[in-house]
């Protein structure tokens, strides 16, 4: 009896050590993770129709821009990572927004400081959006299905409505304010409350946009000119000119994608595609990961204290470099060779005290050297206590029954973007400005100071966090295992480095790897910010033993991945449960 007890317990453990390979739903076919069910179901319905990763993903875009306009669409912009199975190649392209030739450096300051919400709130902040170029160059380049058919999903989510849920109503409520200053987002975007306010409407209210119903099908009939310099474009300038904001008709028509060489890095054998600059996160992905493979040659321990010490303080370490160099590489020379060199790294590893946390300001001094002329380092309208879950963005993670995978984030910066929703358009604009350096060396809205590099000129690229990404197959270095990516402004590289590395070190199945407590540092605030589920309080104990001041966070981020399991191509998919996104697949 006694045997066979510890029969069935080495059978239990066995079947424990084996469980994360299989632990979520498994697909045969293509598989999506996005951040809303009826984008997952646009992007799904396109691969069940015989399209690829790139019309799914495109699908998916578009959709998100409707039914979650807090966080992105056609008024924004972005970047994309496009794996194609038969060659083994991959495509970045950059649709970011640029500033208006009319933008200045210091055009959110006076008297030394940074104006408040300028950056942010109304027309001063909209940059020249991308999105709606570099979704239908990506169809157009990579997709197989005609633009009518992958934008029919959208154009019905506008014209049918979506109805309003618990993270709709947390966004508009953290915007109502800019979003009241603004007539058509007030109608649009908000109803009246009992004292006749416009106000964050109530749970299951539908949200029904006639005109960008009618925007969405002129693109699809007629593809992206009349958004640069048709009729569309010169409602998007009358509304931004008559709020005394800078973006002009020919600020639209000289808008161009950009296309970049993945930037590439390696993880414990598999190798790693993640955004370049002007994205400042996929260098962040590939340093930390670089510095931990150094620091822990044998993998990375679950949450041990000391292994999360060095994690963090190689993100401090990143996070100088940024703002340091990082800016749009056409605008400054940035030393990449130098920045991902294994030199380079394992002296960033080697400088890390594995008993003490390192005080932010000994290594770069606040608003010094980030070419700063405020004499007051206090000056900011950042707030520190401020949840980071508020600040937004999307992503989308495919992968098609090929073997195909686009990696696709994308933006309107703050909920809601600008708040401004061009005249008879539906076209929700950006607040992407509010990316550069207002002022070097002072925070953004994500408490993130960048540099020099980073200052305003005009059709110059703001710096971003985006960190699309694609992780390969250890003995197959061409076959994508991995497709992540997250929202949350300056938490978005750590995010990504977290899934990955719960999957590789760990061995976590995915849904387990986007699911799991955060921990972040971004060198400034000098600050660990642990979310709700992050960690134990002894582990946190142990951290603060060492140095590091904990803030404790409610939640940041929205995974979205795909997983492909090298040996059996079953895909697995999981969308961060903090949010409401769906992942889903083909049996
Ligand atoms: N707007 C957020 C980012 O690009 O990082």
């Amino acid at each position: 009896m006694r045997t066979h007890q510890n029969w069935w317990g080495v059978a239990v453990a066995a079947l424990v050590v084996a469980w994360p390979a299989w632990a979520a739903r498994p697909y045969r076919g293509g598989a999506v993770a996005t951040a809303h069910p009826e984008a997952s179901e646009a992007a799904l319905r396109m691969l069940d129709k015989g399209g690829n990763a790139v019309d799914a993903a495109v699908a998916a875009a578009f959709t998100l821009g409707v039914v979650a306009p807090y966080h992105s669409g056609i008024g924004g912009g972005g970047f994309a990572l496009v794996h194609e199975a038969k060659t083994g190649g991959t495509r970045v392209l950059d649709f970011r927004e640029v500033a208006p030739a009319a933008a200045t450096r210091d055009m959110y300051v006076k008297d030394g400081k940074v104006v408040p919400g300028l950056s942010t709130d109304g027309v001063t902040s909209v940059a020249v959006p991308g999105a709606v170029a570099g979704y239908l160059e990506l169809l157009e380049k990579h997709g197989k299905l005609p633009r009518a058919v992958v934008l029919q999903p959208a154009i019905d989510a506008a014209r049918n409505g979506f109805w309003v849920s618990p993270k709709y109503q947390a966004m508009a409520a953290m915007r109502r304010d800019c979003l009241r200053q603004d007539p058509e987002a007030t109608r649009l975007f908000l109803t009246k409350n009992d004292k006749g306010e416009p106000d964050v409407p109530p749970i299951g209210h539908l949200v029904r946009q006639p005109e960008l119903a009618r925007t969405l099908q002129t693109l699809a009939k007629n593809g992206p000119k009349p958004f640069y310099s048709g009729p569309l474009a010169q409602a998007m300038v009358d509304t931004v000119k008559a709020g005394g904001g800078l973006l002009s008709l020919e600020d639209l028509k000289a808008y161009k994608t950009r296309t970049h060489e993945p930037l590439e890095g390696s993880y414990r054998g598999h190798r790693i595609l993640t955004m370049p600059p002007p994205s400042a996160g996929g260098l962040a992905v590939v340093q930390v990961l670089g510095a931990l493979e150094r620091l822990r040659p044998k993998g990375m321990s679950y949450r041990d204290p000391e292994d999360l010490h060095l994690y963090a303080e190689a993100v401090r370490r990143v996070y100088v470099d940024r703002v340091k160099y990082l800016g749009d590489p056409a605008f400054v020379k940035i030393p990449m060779e130098r920045l991902t060199s294994s030199g380079y790294i394992a002296d960033l590893a080697g400088s890390i005290d594995p008993k003490k946390a390192t005080p932010s300001a000994s290594l770069l001094a606040p608003r010094e050297n980030a070419g700063s002329t405020l004499k007051n380092p206090t000056d900011t309208w950042y707030d520190p206590a401020s949840a980071p879950e508020k600040k937004n963005t999307t992503h989308i993670s495919v992968i098609d029954k090929d073997g195909n995978a686009v990696a696709l984030t994308t933006t309107v910066n703050y909920g809601f973007g600008s708040c401004v929703v061009a005249k008879g358009t539906g076209v929700l604009l950006n607040d992407e400005m509010d990316d550069f350096a207002a002022l070097p060396g002072v925070p953004n809205a994500y408490g993130l100071v960048t540099g020099e590099a980073n200052s305003i000129a005009p059709g110059k690229v703001p710096l971003s966090s985006m960190s699309p990404t694609l992780v390969f197959a250890k003995d197959d270095p061409k076959k994508v295992m991995l497709v992540v990516g997250s929202p949350g402004g300056s938490t978005i590289p750590t995010t990504v480095i977290q899934v990955i590395s719960h999957i590789v070190d760990q061995g976590m199945d995915v849904t387990r790897a986007v699911g799991m407590g955060r921990v972040h540092h971004q060198y400034l605030p000098d600050e660990l910010w642990v979310d709700r589920w992050g960690l134990e309080p002894a582990t946190q104990a142990a951290l603060e033993a060492k140095g590091h001041k904990l803030r404790k966070q409610e939640a940041w981020g929205d995974a979205e991945a795909v997983y492909s399991d090298p040996k059996t191509n079953l895909r697995y998919a999981a969308s961060d449960p903090r949010n409401e996104g769906t992942a889903l697949g083909q049996d």
